[in-house]
C-alpha cells in the first residue's frame, strides 16, 4: 500500500518535470512573454546595448545570461579586451582560419559552404560565443572596395545559394551566425557617412537578394547593418529597410544590431528597427567619461523615451523579446553540442575549401600541374610566398595555431625538386594601420630575384595585394586597380629571364594583368588561411585538379567596370552621396549587355582536364508562370584526370519593357567526373525567378513572352542557347 503511493507520487513528479520540459520547448515564446511581464524598463534597456567590445548584457536577477559575440567570418578573433580595442593576450585563443569568403564563393559548391559554416560554427562554440559576425554577403561592385574579400562576389543568386548552408552549419552548434552588413556597404572610403542613391530596381534584384535569402531559407538568428546611409537614413536604424523589408516584408524574427558605432540618433534607433547598439563612440571606459555604455543611444535617453512615453514600451519589448529568442537559440539552447577546435576535421575543410576554389585563369603549354623531378629547380619569388595573410585586413584578421606559406607548401610537396627563394619585392610593414614604406632596398630585392629566377627551370611568382590599409583591408579603399609595390614591372623582367614562370595571386580582389602574354600560367590563389600553402600546393602539384570558378569579374582596366564608367559620383562619390548609376547592371551583367569585354569573366576557371557539354535540353517549349524548367545536359571529362566542372545556367530576355541584362545566372551544379566519364545532369529554374522588380507595381511582375537560356561552364563561353517562351495565360 506504501508502496502503490510512492509510485504515484513518483509518477506525478515524472509528469510535472515532463510536462515542464515540453512546455519549454515547445512554447519557448510563452515563456519569453512570462519573462518579458517580470521585467523593469531598466532591466529591459540593459539588454539593447554593449556593455563591453564584444558583449551585451543579460539579467542576472531573473537568470538571463550575457550575449557573447565575436568575429567572423573567416575564423574566430582573438579575445579582445572587455573595454578597449586591445587584444587580450590570452593563450588559449588560437584557431583555425579558413578560407576567406571570396574563396567560398568560388568553389561554386554549396556544401563546401555547409562544411565550412559547421567547422566555424564548432570554433565559435568552443570559445563560447553565442554570435558569430558573419558571413558578409555585401555584392562586388568595384574591383577597388576594400572588403571585397570578405564577401561572396558579384551575382545575388551565387551569393545566396552559398549563404544559405553557411548560416545552417553555423547554427547547427547553438552559435548564432550574423549576416552582414545590411546594406549597400560596397565601399569603404567614407564608410561611416556615406549616402547610397541607388534604384529599386537595383536594391531589390541585386543588393538585397543574399539577405532575403539568408532569412527566408537560412533562418539567421540575427543580422548587422551597413555603416553608411541609404536614401538619406543610416542602415542601422532605417524604416523602409529594417521595418518594412527586413521584419515586415521577409518576417525577420531575429535580432539587429548595428555595426560598431553605427547607430546615430535614439529616437531612430527606437522606432526604425534597432535591437542591439555595439561599438558606438569611444574606446569605451578607458578614456570616456564614467559609464560610458549608459550615455549609448540605446541606453539613458532611450530609457527616458520610454518612461516619459514618447516611445511605447511595445517598442522595447519587441526588441527584448527578440533578443531573448536568440538567447533560447544559443546559450539557453538545450542541445547545444560543445564545439571544437583547431581539429584534424576543420584544418581537413579548410584545406578542402581552398582546394576548391583556387581558380586557374591561364594555362600555356601547361605549364601546370608542375611535376616534383629530381634536380628540378623551381624559384618561388614573391613577397606573399611567406607573408602570412591571416594578419590585418580589419576585423577580420585572425590568431591562428598556424598558417602554411605558400613556399612552405612547396617546399613539403616538392621534395624531389630544388627550391630557392627570393622576396622580390617589399611591400612595407603596417602599423596603427599605416603602411610604412619598406627600409629595404628595391633595387636589390630586383636584382637578387632576377639573379634567382635566371638559374632556375621553373618560376613562380606569389604576389597581388596584402592586408594592408589600402590593400584588402576593412576602412579604406585600394587607391588603384594596378598590382601595388611594383609587381607589374617585377614579372615582366622576370619573364625577360625566364620565360618558364608562372603567376599564383593571392587577393580578395581583381588586379590589372597586362603582362599575361609574358607569363605562361596563372592562377587566383585568393586567401586560404591556415591551410594556405598546403591547398595551393595540392593544385600547383596536380594532386588536386583545380574547380574553381571566379565569383568576379577581371575587367581589363578598370574604366571598364560599371561603377567605375559613369563618373566620380558613381564611384566613390562626393563624399556625402554616391549614386550606383549602373542600376541593375552590376559585374557580368554590364560586361555582357555593354558588350565591354572582360579580361576573365564572371564563372570563368580552367581545369587540368577538358569537359564538354552536350545534349543540351529543356523540357518545354512554352511554360506557365507556375511551371518549373527542367534544363538537361551531358557533361563527360574529355581528359585524363579526374575533375569538377561547374555547368552554369543564365537566362536573359532580349525583348523586354524594362532594361535587362542580357543574362543572369539562375542555376549552377558542379559535379566531379573520372577521367572519360558522363554524367547527366538536371538542372531546374522556376519560372518565378525569372520575375523582375516592377518600380511602378512596387512588386516582383513575370513578363510574358520569349527568353533565352544560356548553358555553359562561364558567363562567357556557353554552349548553346535555347529559346523558350513564358505565356501567363497557360497554366
Ligand atoms: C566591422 C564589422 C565587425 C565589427 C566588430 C566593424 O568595424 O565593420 O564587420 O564585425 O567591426 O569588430
Amino acid at each position: 500500500m506504501k508502496k502503490n503511493r510512492f509510485d504515484k507520487l513518483k509518477f506525478l513528479i515524472v509528469l510535472l518535470l515532463l510536462g515542464g520540459n515540453v512546455f519549454a520547448q515547445t512554447d519557448t515564446e510563452k515563456e519569453i512573454d512570462k519573462i518579458i511581464a517580470q521585467m523593469t524598463v531598466d532591466e529591459k534597456v540593459t539588454m539593447c546595448h554593449a556593455q563591453s567590445k564584444f558583449t551585451s548584457a543579460g539579467v542576472p536577477r531573473l537568470g538571463i545570461p550575457e550575449v557573447w559575440m565575436s568575429d567572423g567570418p573567416h575564423g574566430v578573433r582573438a579575445e579582445i579586451n572587455w573595454d578597449n580595442w586591445g587584444y587580450a593576450g590570452w593563450t588559449n585563443d588560437s584557431i583555425t582560419a579558413f578560407p576567406a569568403l571570396t574563396c567560398l564563393a568560388a568553389t561554386f559548391d554549396e556544401q563546401s559552404s555547409y562544411d565550412y559554416g559547421v567547422a566555424v560554427g564548432e570554433e565559435a562554440r568552443y570559445r563560447k560565443k553565442d554570435i558569430l559576425l558573419g558571413p558578409g554577403v555585401n555584392i562586388y561592385r568595384t574591383p577597388l572596395n576594400g572588403r571585397n574579400f570578405e564577401y561572396m562576389g558579384e551575382d545575388p543568386h551565387l551569393a545566396s545559394k552559398l549563404v544559405v548552408p553557411y548560416i545552417k552549419g553555423v547554427q547547427t552548434n547553438g552559435v548564432a551566425a550574423c549576416v552582414k552588413h545590411f546594406v549597400a556597404n560596397n565601399q569603404e572610403l567614407w564608410r561611416g557617412h556615406i549616402n547610397v542613391e541607388l534604384s529599386e530596381r537595383a536594391l531589390r534584384e541585386i543588393y538585397l537578394p543574399a539577405f532575403k535569402a539568408a532569412v527566408l531559407e537560412g533562418e539567421t538568428w540575427s543580422m548587422m547593418s551597413a555603416y553608411n546611409q541609404l536614401r538619406g537614413q543610416y542602415c542601422s536604424h532605417n524604416e523602409e529597410l529594417v521595418n518594412t523589408i527586413l521584419k515586415g516584408e521577409w518576417g525577420f524574427d531575429g535580432v539587429y544590431l548595428t555595426d560598431w558605432g553605427a547607430a546615430h540618433d535614439t529616437k531612430q534607433s527606437a522606432l526604425y528597427g534597432l535591437d542591439i547598439e555595439m561599438g558606438t563612440g569611444t574606446n569605451g571606459l578607458t578614456y570616456s567619461k564614467k559609464n560610458h555604455y549608459e550615455n549609448y543611444y540605446l541606453a539613458g535617453a532611450f530609457k527616458e523615451l520610454v518612461k516619459n512615453g514618447e516611445v511605447s514600451e511595445e517598442v522595447l519589448d519587441d526588441k527584448v523579446r527578440r533578443i531573448l529568442r536568440l538567447i533560447y537559440r544559443t546559450s539557453l539552447s538545450e542541445n547545444r553540442p560543445l564545439g571544437s577546435v583547431n581539429t584534424d576535421a576543420h584544418h581537413e575543410v579548410a584545406r578542402r575549401v581552398g582546394q576548391q576554389g583556387i581558380v586557374l585563369l591561364q594555362n600555356e603549354d601547361n605549364f601546370f600541374p608542375i611535376a616534383d623531378k629530381l634536380g628540378l629547380k623551381i624559384a618561388v619569388i614573391g613577397e606573399n610566398a611567406t607573408r602570412m595573410m591571416t594578419i590585418g585586413g580589419g576585423s577580420s584578421e585572425l590568431k591562428v595555431e598556424y598558417e602554411i606559406s605558400p613556399l612552405q607548401g612547396i617546399q613539403e610537396r616538392f621534395t624531389n625538386a630544388e627550391i630557392t627563394h627570393a622576396m622580390g619585392y617589399a611591400s612595407g610593414p603596417s602599423q596603427y594601420g599605416r603602411v610604412i614604406p619598406s627600409t629595404l632596398d628595391a633595387d636589390e630585392l630586383k636584382k637578387e630575384a632576377l639573379e634567382v629566377a635566371k638559374n632556375a627551370d621553373v618560376v613562380l611568382f606569389f604576389g597581388g595585394l596584402n592586408k594592408s590599409h589600402h590593400q584588402d583591408c576593412e576602412d579604406g579603399d585600394r587607391t588603384t586597380y594596378d598590382l601595388p609595390f611594383g609587381q607589374g614591372e617585377l614579372i615582366q623582367a622576370l619573364s625577360a629571364v625566364n620565360e618558364n614562370i608562372g603567376v599564383v595571386l593571392v587577393s580578395g580582389n581583381a588586379v590589372a594583368t597586362p603582362w599575361t602574354d609574358q607569363v605562361k600560367g596563372l592562377m587566383q590563389g585568393w586567401y586560404l588561411g591556415s591551410e594556405t600553402g598546403h591547398a595551393m600546393a595540392d593544385v600547383i602539384s596536380g594532386d588536386v585538379n583545380p574547380s574553381g570558378k571566379l565569383p568576379i569579374t577581371f575587367p581589363k582596366k578598370l574604366e571598364d567596370n560599371g561603377a567605375h564608367q559613369l563618373g566620380e559620383l558613381s564611384y566613390p562619390g562626393d563624399s556625402v552621396n554616391v549614386e550606383y548609376k549602373e542600376g541593375i547592371l552590376v559585374g557580368y551583367r554590364w560586361h555582357d549587355t555593354k558588350k565591354i569585354a572582360p579580361k576573365y569573366a564572371f564563372g570563368y576557371g580552367l581545369s587540368y582536364t577538358d569537359f564538354e557539354i552536350s545534349e543540351i535540353a529543356v523540357d518545354k517549349k512554352v511554360y506557365a508562370p507556375v511551371d518549373e524548367i527542367t534544363i538537361t545536359c551531358d557533361l563527360k571529362n574529355n581528359g585524363e584526370l579526374k575533375g569538377a566542372e561547374v555547368v552554369q545556367v543564365y537566362v536573359g530576355k532580349n525583348k523586354s519593357k524594362v532594361e535587362r541584362a542580357l543574362k543572369e545566372l539562375k542555376a549552377f551544379e558542379k559535379v566531379e567526373l573520372s577521367a572519360g566519364e558522363t554524367s547527366k545532369l538536371t538542372l531546374k529554374v522556376a519560372i518565378s525567378d525569372l520575375k523582375y522588380y516592377d518600380e511602378e507595381q512596387s512588386d516582383w511582375a513575370l513578363e510574358s513572352g520569349d527568353y533565352y537560356i544560356y548553358v555553359g561552364n562561364s558567363s562567357d563561353n556557353i554552349s548553346k542557347r535555347l529559346k523558350i517562351s513564358v505565356d501567363s495565360n497557360v497554366n
